[in-house]
């Protein structure tokens, strides 16, 4: 048995939970949009073609914004080609995941699915085989009212309302050799101000997110942020950070300490981005729009296809994930929370299907992946202010970053209700953790739940066959002794969030 301190003051906070930190990504790729969110036919579809069970697990998750439509996709995309009626629009050969598009799903569909889930259309333009010209003629699309002709264009196509989308992804990973029209970091810089400038000139309030790093691991990376920023750090409000995570060679310890890179990476690239403010003489403050994020196992699971074998909507990296793949998960979104400061958005990768915490059949089900659970339990008791957290807890030793924090936490705030949510996971492998919460500065509480996901199989898998055996469980150890301290038992491998009340303001 590990134990570990944790001591949380409401005096120190980081800043507002955003709920735009719940974000997730649907792309054209592989069963994402087709047989994912989008079946006409299927038993649980509405007059759209949205799939019901889809939608409903998707408000159950709590997303507050959707990326769309790529990912490398969006390199490629002529978003022309899925507007109008839907018989006139043509086929197309989809480079990045060697697919045929249909198109049968465009942006008018996309809009009524965002209304129908509730969320934010995160939307992205291409430049990758497109550019300025482009990008504003969709913006212009999208949210001229009336009187162009590509406003007009719109309303004929039985869109009477623009669609009104203010946050605006200026393409995507350009530092990627595998993107098409990959750039250098000043080719593309260049082009993000250039793109910038032209759609602000039309709406000049939108929020606009750069490319930054593919992964903290790319030869470019800082230096990339740096020289994309000097190109268009006034116009552009936020950078993009991409970041994805597996276990590898069976070396648990270092894949259940990921967050680890995430916090360097969201330290790395805030720190290049003031620097660069810094020499500008600005008091313009970048942030980070962490679009893409979550485990991923592509290069072992599923194959691209080759040659002349261009099918529609392939199964293409459908990972299914284990209980050690939430847990991490959890994590992320803890260094997330944690990094709010700064990171002003997010981007699970992706909803449903392709590595994604949904999982659907045609014709069939819809299912929750281990990963769904974290997520949603996040989104929905994060709330108020994150406070910045003291964690005391032993190391471990692992592979890839020498010494990790066996306990990590973040807590956050609701002054209003005197709601406060501790989310920790507990990353030793061989024992549970006793933690301590040391609640300092709140005053009396009382433990309202305690929920934790965790099993004795950290590699066990939900499937369409079972996919509850594991579950967030209520965890009885949670008790608040006399001295106020907060005791709970976190298992091996565990992810919890403790829900507790204090006095409201
Ligand atoms: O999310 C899957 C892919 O990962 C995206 O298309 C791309 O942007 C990233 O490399």
């Amino acid at each position: 048995m590990h134990s570990a301190t944790v001591v949380i003051d409401p005096a120190f906070t980081v800043a507002p939970v955003r709920r735009g930190t719940f974000g997730t990504f649907v792309e054209h790729l592989g069963r994402c949009v087709y047989t994912g969110i989008y079946e006409p036919g299927h038993p649980t579809a509405d007059a759209d073609g949205f799939r019901g069970d889809v939608l409903a697990l998707a408000r159950e998750m709590g997303v507050s914004t959707v990326r769309y439509p790529g990912g490398n996709f969006v390199s490629g995309y002529n978003w022309e080609d899925g507007v109008g009626p839907v018989e006139d629009r043509p086929e197309r050969l989809d480079l990045a995941w060697h697919s045929t598009e249909t198109n049968a799903f465009g942006l008018h569909e996309f809009m009524a699915w965002t209304k129908a889930a509730g969320v934010e259309p995160m939307m992205a333009v291409n430049l990758g085989t497109r550019g300025l010209p482009e990008a504003i003629e969709l913006l212009e699309y999208a949210n001229q009212r009336r009187g162009s002709a590509r406003a007009e264009q719109r309303r004929a196509n039985g869109a009477d309302e623009p669609f009104g989308i203010s946050f605006w992804c200026l393409g995507n990973e350009m530092d990627g050799p595998w993107q098409l029209g990959h750039k250098t970091a000043r080719e593309y810089g260049r082009l993000a101000a250039e793109t910038a400038r032209g759609m602000r000139q039309i709406f000049p309030d939108l929020t606009l997110v750069a490319c930054g790093s593919s992964s903290s691991g790319m030869p470019t990376f800082g230096t990339w942020e740096r020289e994309v920023l000097e190109e268009c750090y006034d116009q552009v409000d936020l950078i993009s950070a991409h970041a994805y995570y597996r276990e590898q060679d069976g070396d648990l310890g270092s894949f259940l300490a990921s967050a680890q890179d995430m916090d360097h990476f969201v330290a790395t690239v805030a720190a290049t981005a003031d620097a660069v403010g810094a020499a500008r003489k600005t008091s313009k403050r970048i942030n980070i729009s962490f679009d893409e994020w979550n485990v991923w196992y592509h290069e072992d699971e599923s194959k691209l296809p080759k040659g002349e074998d261009w099918p529609v909507a392939p199964r293409l990296e459908e990972d299914v994930y284990t209980v050690a793949d939430a847990v991490v998960v959890g994590n992320l979104l803890i260094s997330l929370l944690r990094n709010s400061d700064r990171v002003h958005s997010a981007s699970q990768a992706q909803l449903v299907n392709a590595l994604a915490p949904i999982m659907t059949e045609p014709g069939g089900p819809a299912w929750r992946q281990t990963t769904f659970h974290p997520f949603a339990l996040t989104s929905r008791y994060a709330r108020g202010e994150v406070l910045r957290v003291a964690v005391d807890a032993p190391t471990y030793e692992n592979k890839r970053f020498g010494s990790s924090v066996l306990v990590d936490a973040v807590a956050t705030h609701d002054a209003a209700t005197g709601d406060i949510a501790v989310f920790a996971v507990n990353r030793a492998v061989d024992a549970p953790t006793t933690l301590r919460v040391d609640l300092r500065g709140v005053g009396a509480v009382e433990v309202v739940e305690a929920l934790t996901y965790a099993h004795d199989d950290v590699h066990w898998r939900a499937t369409q066959e079972d996919a509850e055996t594991v579950l967030p469980r209520a965890n009885a150890s949670a008790t608040v002794g006399s001295d106020g301290v907060l005791t709970v038992e976190l298992p091996a491998v565990s992810w919890s969030v403790l829900r507790l009340r204090g006095a409201a303001a």
